[in-house]
């Protein structure tokens, strides 16, 4: 059954080849000043600064430069962002880049005006702005968080000891997103295969959650099943259009809200993610992969029907004469094969966790009460050394 909801997206997008016409367009509804937010260089490699640089000009913009947002933002770089804003008034905040440089830009422009201690007020309790917010618009680099159109913002705190996502209201979401296939294609195979599985995540994520047999899960399902297949040929050609576009969209559908409408969501993949992200900084879409089957599986038996489900119609599993727990657990091993095909990690020792540092990760681990199963610390320590 499909639950009660309120669903508003306010993002623009603009898809494919020609996106980037449209940009000088977007930039005249806006005053001035521009902040030009990226990452630690490749858009001045692949010469995606100097079409984004052009358009700004074009449009007539003054240009703040704010370079060096780095893989899991810090919230001292927001708060870096945040002195730039209120130097130079700044108009609107444009980022160009992956999920970090735009979770940044809805940070800082949450924050700059904040009178209080912003990460407090948001990322620890969740509040809203009460203050002016900044507008945002993106340029998407790096396929994967759908940051692009939503209001998820995950910054990393190290002093404060944890890595929190926290999402804001549709003023926060980027009032218009360009997104080019094209520009992806530079991104690195295994930064390439991360943000695929980060798609995978954040649909299984809404699917093994809520109620059951809705609308939803039919769309969810039909994402997967594209995600999967064009993973398959992206993986072995990553200059395939056709397959990075599909993949394209399929990340911005997975996490714009659609699929959350009177479903809900589990998340605790994502929070186990992020504290190995915030003690090792490894890859969002790494960690994912890595605590993902030894997750699923410890919860298989209290989601059953929805696992099963997930086997017959994701992987076309046959159920005539098998047990739901047989089917369900051939569907997990049909994920397992397919994310060692397109070459994720599997084992979260690779990725720096240790017997070591194995407490430190569980400590930092939120445990979220809307799962199929509300983890104990013991068990989350258990999910950890399975995925080692
Ligand atoms: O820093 P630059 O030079 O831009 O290089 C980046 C970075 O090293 C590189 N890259 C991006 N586009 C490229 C490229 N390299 C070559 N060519 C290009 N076209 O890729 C690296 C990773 O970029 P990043 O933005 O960190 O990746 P991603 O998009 O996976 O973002 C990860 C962050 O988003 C958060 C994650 O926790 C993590 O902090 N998430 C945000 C969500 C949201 N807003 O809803 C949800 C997600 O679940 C996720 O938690
Ligand atoms: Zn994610």
């Amino acid at each position: 059954m499909q639950g009660n909801f309120t669903y508003h997206n306010p993002t623009r997008l603009h898809f494919g080849e020609e996106a980037m016409k449209h940009l000088v367009g977007e930039l005249k509804h806006y005053g001035p000043t521009v902040m030009l937010s990226y990452g630690g260089g490749s858009i001045k490699r692949n010469g995606i600064y100097d079409a984004v640089a052009a358009a700004l000009r074009e449009a007539g913009k003054t240009v703040v430069e704010d370079a060096g947002v780095m893989p899991n933002p810090t919230y001292e770089k927001v708060q870096e962002g945040c002195r730039l804003v209120r130097d130079h008034k700044v108009d609107l905040i444009l980022a160009v880049g992956g999920g970090s440089t735009i979770d940044y830009a809805k940070a800082v422009s949450a924050s700059a005006y904040c009178e209080e201690d912003a990460w407090e007020k948001y990322w620890v309790k969740q509040g809203w702005p009460s203050c002016p917010v900044v507008p945002i618009g993106s340029v998407l680099t790096m396929v994967g968080t759908g940051s692009e159109m939503n209001g998820g913002s995950v910054i990393t705190n190290r002093k404060a000891g944890f890595k929190l996502g926290k999402v804001f209201g549709p003023d926060l979401y980027p009032k218009f997103t360009i997104l080019n296939p094209r520009f992806t294609m530079t991104v690195p195979q295994y930064q390439m295969v991360a943000g695929f599985f980060d798609i995978m995540s954040h649909l299984m994520e809404q699917y093994f959650a809520g109620k059951a047999d809705c609308t939803t899960d039919y769309l969810i399902e039909g994402l997967m099943r594209s995600l999967v297949h064009s993973s398959r040929i992206a993986a072995k050609d990553p200059q395939d259009y056709e397959a990075r576009a599909n993949i394209m969209w399929t990340a911005t559908w997975a996490l714009n809200t659609l699929l959350k409408c009177g479903k809900g969501g589990d998340w605790e993949v994502h929070q186990i993610g992020h504290a190995i992200g915030l003690v090792t900084d490894a890859t969002h879409g790494m960690t994912l992969a890595a605590v993902s089957l030894p997750y699923y599986r410890h919860v298989m038996r209290d989601g059953l029907h929805q696992f099963a489900r997930f086997a017959r119609n994701v992987w076309g599993v046959r159920p005539e004469g098998r047990s739901d727990e047989q089917v369900a657990t051939e569907g997990l091993a049909c994920l397992e094969q397919w994310m060692k095909e397109i070459g994720l990690v599997m084992h979260s020792a690779e990725l720096g966790v240790t017997e070591e540092n194995l407490q430190a990760v569980a400590d930092a681990v939120l445990i979220l009460p809307v799962g199929y199963r509300t983890l104990t610390r013991d068990e989350v320590v258990d999910i950890l050394r399975q995925s080692m």
